[in-house]
């Protein structure tokens, strides 16, 4: 999408995402770029009204309400922060994309994948990240590091185990689908090395441009 550049961060609860992008955009900021942090569900005022019924909302949401609410959440944020800031020839940081949406409502609600591809490509005129950083964590030891965070869960943090290991293998099919977008880590590692290992791909990507 134009001249700016497109990283989005993806992985289960408790995956180190907000570490990754605190460095990165630490590192991107000191080399004199223009960087726009941002997430999804939220990163724009109606985003954060969406974000507070997904999340906070007691009592079910009907999955493809729920599916409807991020694809609602995502089309306001990528046509009003997101293709403005790339425009700019700013570097978008963003904390979850629409392989949020495959891999949570497709694999962990158990909606069609496409189906929910589709939807969010629709929701945002077909606009796909640069590159997409996956944090690829054990289910079992995500749990034990939101565990010892001492945060109230939230909606999805609180679903049962069989529903993050389907979120898991779900992202990794993505990442497998689509090699030249992805770069996959083991969030297991020290933040040190996930964090080098991130910015040796977006020096890469910066570079070619
Ligand atoms: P957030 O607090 O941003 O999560 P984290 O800090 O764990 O990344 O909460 C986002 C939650 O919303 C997370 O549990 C995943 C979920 N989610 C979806 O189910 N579908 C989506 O499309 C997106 C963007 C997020």
């Amino acid at each position: 999408m134009t001249a700016g550049a497109w990283i989005t961060l993806e992985g289960g609860d408790g995956s180190g995402k907000t570490t990754q992008a605190d460095l990165l955009a630490g590192w991107l900021t000191d080399a004199g770029r223009r960087v726009v942090r941002t997430r999804e569900p939220g990163g724009s005022e109606v985003g954060q009204l969406i974000r507070d019924i997904v999340l906070h909302h007691r009592g079910d949401i009907a999955p493809r309400a729920e599916a409807l609410l991020y694809a609602a959440d995502r089309a306001h944020h990528v046509a009003t922060v997101v293709r403005p800031a790339l425009e700019r020839g700013d570097v978008v940081l963003q904390d979850r994309y629409l392989d949020s949406s495959v891999a949570y409502q497709g694999a962990g609600r158990v909606l069609d994948g496409t189906e929910i591809r589709d939807l969010s490509l629709w929701a945002a005129e077909g606009a796909l990240p640069d590159l997409t950083v996956l944090l690829d964590l054990d289910p079992a030891a995500a749990r034990e590091r939101l565990d010892s965070a001492d945060k109230p869960f939230d909606r999805l943090e609180t679903e049962k185990s069989d529903f993050h290991v389907r979120v898991r293998d779900a992202y990794l099919a993505l990442a497998a689908a689509e090699p030249e977008r992805f770069l996959v880590l083991d969030a297991a590692a020290s933040a040190e090395d996930i964090a080098a290992a991130i910015r040796d791909r977006v020096g890469a990507l910066l570079a070619a441009r």
